[in-house]
């Protein structure tokens, strides 16, 4: 592909880091936000600023279906996903039209394995529960029968998709001496030379696992890959971790188990729709609930934004991109 002249470039929200001097350093025209503050863009707005834009960089909460490449024109020549996972893009529409679509792979690894950690041990202790307490003045004083969680060392640890992540977060467990399971459709030597993890099927998983992290990409296949009978094979003892996306979870169905007690937690980052919560869920005592902050760590957030620049000037001065997701 030849060089686009003075590209034209969006990125949909005020990032930190060195982006936009790297862009314009290659000669991109950056298209101005419409608001002074970082606010989400309107679908409408979304709509209008795409038109004629050469490269977009994207958030995750921006969908990109036929609308909004027809929206974007002809000339869109890269998507570039402010995240590593891009359920967000139709990666059929960008094939059909040529449209280049990266990612921001393994930058954000170690900061979202630490995310889903701090899930799996507040949710194993009762943190979120005794932050709660503290806070509303319902701390009386200590005891004996107060919050008690769950034990860590030697327990199972079951990874549900072993990826970057998921290879991340289970070499964490060795502080706590796990036996590390994982689920997959082949084996996964470099999963297991790095964690000593062993493959099982999902359903052993389910059913031998103390603590299961959940590491897949949304896909058809994964979606509520996590309902209502997976989780009554699971321990009433088991915590059920989610870093990945919402729907690989059937939300109401994991509220339900909450509810019964089938399983003794829950942590999650992420929503199956996103940012609204299912009926029930904040009113549980035994999930811990973040705010999809995985990758948000200041220096994680600043590379990712700098990769997002650097994916857009390579594909407008005719290069390969970095970091390209795949088509099908
Ligand atoms: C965050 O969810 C990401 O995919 O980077
Ligand atoms: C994403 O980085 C993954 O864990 O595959």
């Amino acid at each position: 592909m030849e060089a686009v002249k003075n590209p034209r470039v969006l990125v949909t929200r005020r990032l930190p880091g060195d982006w936009a001097a790297r862009l314009r350093a290659a000669g991109a025209e950056i298209v101005p936000l419409p608001h002074d503050e970082d606010i989400a863009l309107t679908r409408e707005e979304f709509l209008a600023l795409v038109a004629g834009c050469h490269g977009v960089g994207c958030m995750l909460t921006e969908v990109w279906n036929a609308e909004a490449f027809d929206a974007a024109g002809p000339q869109l020549r890269i998507v570039a996903n402010y995240a590593v996972g891009f359920n967000n893009i139709d990666l059929g529409e960008a094939k059909r039209r040529g449209v280049v679509v990266t990612n921001t792979p393994d930058v954000l690894t170690d900061a979202t394995a630490d995310a889903a950690w701090t899930l799996l041990l507040a949710a194993a202790r009762c943190a979120g529960r005794g932050e709660r307490d503290v806070r509303a003045g319902r701390f009386q004083g200590w005891g004996p029968n107060d919050y008690l969680g769950v034990d860590l060392v030697g327990k199972t640890l079951g990874i549900v998709g072993p990826g970057r992540i998921g290879t991340a977060m289970a070499r964490r467990s060795r502080g706590w001496d796990m036996q590390v399971i994982y689920s997959h459709r082949v084996d996964k030597p470099e999963f297991e030379a790095a964690t000593g993890g062993r493959r099982v099927t999902l359903e052993t998983l389910l059913r031998q696992s103390d603590f299961i992290s959940l590491h897949v990409p949304l896909t058809a296949q994964t979606r509520h890959l996590i309902g209502a009978r997976e989780l009554s094979v699971m321990k009433p003892t088991a915590v059920l971790i989610n870093t990945a996306r919402g729907p690989v979870v059937d939300e109401a169905a994991l509220v339900e188990a909450l509810r019964a007690g089938r399983i003794f937690a829950a942590g999650l980052d992420v929503y199956e729709n996103e940012p609204k919560l299912a009926d029930g869920l904040a009113q549980l005592e035994n999930v811990v609930l973040l705010p999809h902050l995985g990758s948000a760590t200041f220096r994680t957030r600043a590379t990712m934004a700098e990769m997002v620049a650097d994916n857009i000037v390579a594909v407008l001065s005719g290069r390969p991109a970095p970091n390209p997701v795949p088509l099908p």
